[in-house]
């Protein structure tokens, strides 16, 4: 018997096919405090310079990062949308550059709770997310959590955050196998890709692709595209200070540099070829259906 949100992911997967040209990409990482909060910020600075409009959620539970290196103060959550009949572009808070934030507060989490009339009213409002946004970017937490891997494994783009720190690539590496395990997971959907972020050289990134490479091309059979390197840089730390992104604060900063140099070629992949891009309605439904089941 089909489960509720299997209808629902049905009955709206016509519409989405139209609409769901949205880029959604999960920012994620092993170990915590690696620069997850950092790219995401950067990397909508730096796509939103090429014309993108983009929004990021944040999707980590703990403090309120994304907030604070915007420098913007949201009034409203997922919470609000889904409870207190917020719309969508009522919980969006604009930041520099235009660039949207949502705050998932502990909405996201609820989530795998609602019912079906709460799903009929939450479903449009997502849909009109597809159309204020060509990328979405979650920033999810550290780790194993379930949280986090439901978020890795329901979009459709995975960047993964390592630093030369050898327990941020063990567990980045954990994170992979934890994904590979669950049965939802499905290699040939899914493109993961790495940033090697805090490198003193740029070799020092790809020495790092590499390492996660092999290993999870051998003994997990799923290869990873290298996204590159993002240079220590002395004005990142200075930056969440000032909290302004270093992309503003310091446009020709050494990371700032690199950040460019990734939304470009993010940009470029994406012109070249035919990306999953399925838009965040499919995000939600694939996150709803996937909590439902399991519970
Ligand atoms: N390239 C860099 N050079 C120097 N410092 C950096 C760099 N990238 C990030 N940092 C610093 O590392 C710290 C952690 O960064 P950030 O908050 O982005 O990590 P995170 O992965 O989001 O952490 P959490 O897991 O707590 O959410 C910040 O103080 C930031 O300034
Ligand atoms: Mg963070």
């Amino acid at each position: 018997m089909m489960d509720q949100a299997e209808q629902l992911r049905k009955r709206v997967s016509q519409q989405i096919q139209q609409s769901g040209s949205t880029r959604v990409i999960a920012v994620t990482s092993g170990k915590g405090g690696v620069g997850k909060t950092s790219f995401s910020v950067n990397l909508a600075i730096q796509l939103s310079k090429k014309g993108k409009r983009v929004v990021i959620i944040d999707a980590d539970f703990g403090l309120a990062n994304v907030e604070i290196m915007l420098g913007i103060r949201p009034q409203y959550n997922m919470a609000d949308m889904i409870y207190h009949d917020k719309s969508i572009d009522d919980i969006i808070t604009r930041g520099p550059l235009e660039i949207g934030f949502i705050s998932g507060g502990s909405g996201v989490q609820d989530l795998v709770n609602l019912d079906k009339e709460q799903m009929k009213v939450l479903i449009p409002k997502l849909l009109r997310l597809d159309s204020l946004a060509d990328v979405i970017i979650i920033d999810t937490g550290a780790g194993i959590s379930d949280s986090v891997l439901e978020f890795v494994l329901s979009s459709p783009e995975v960047i993964i955050v390592a630093t030369p720190e050898p327990t941020s690539i063990t567990d980045a590496y954990s994170l992979l196998k934890t994904v590979n395990r669950s049965k939802d997971f499905m290699v040939e959907e899914k493109k993961i890709q790495i940033v090697a972020n805090r490198v003193g050289t740029k070799e020092e990134g790809k020495e790092i692709y590499d390492k996660l490479n092999i290993v999870s091309t051998k003994f997990l059979n799923i290869q990873l595209e290298y996204l590159g390197a993002i240079m220590q840089d002395a004005n990142a730390s200075k930056a969440v200070i000032e909290q302004k992104p270093v992309s503003l604060a310091f446009p020709n900063s050494s990371s700032t540099r690199c950040y460019q140099e990734i939304g470009n070629k993010m940009l470029e992949i994406q012109e070249e070829s035919e990306e999953p891009r399925e838009g965040i309605a499919k995000f939600f439904l694939e996150f709803i259906r996937r909590k439902r089941r399991k519970y």
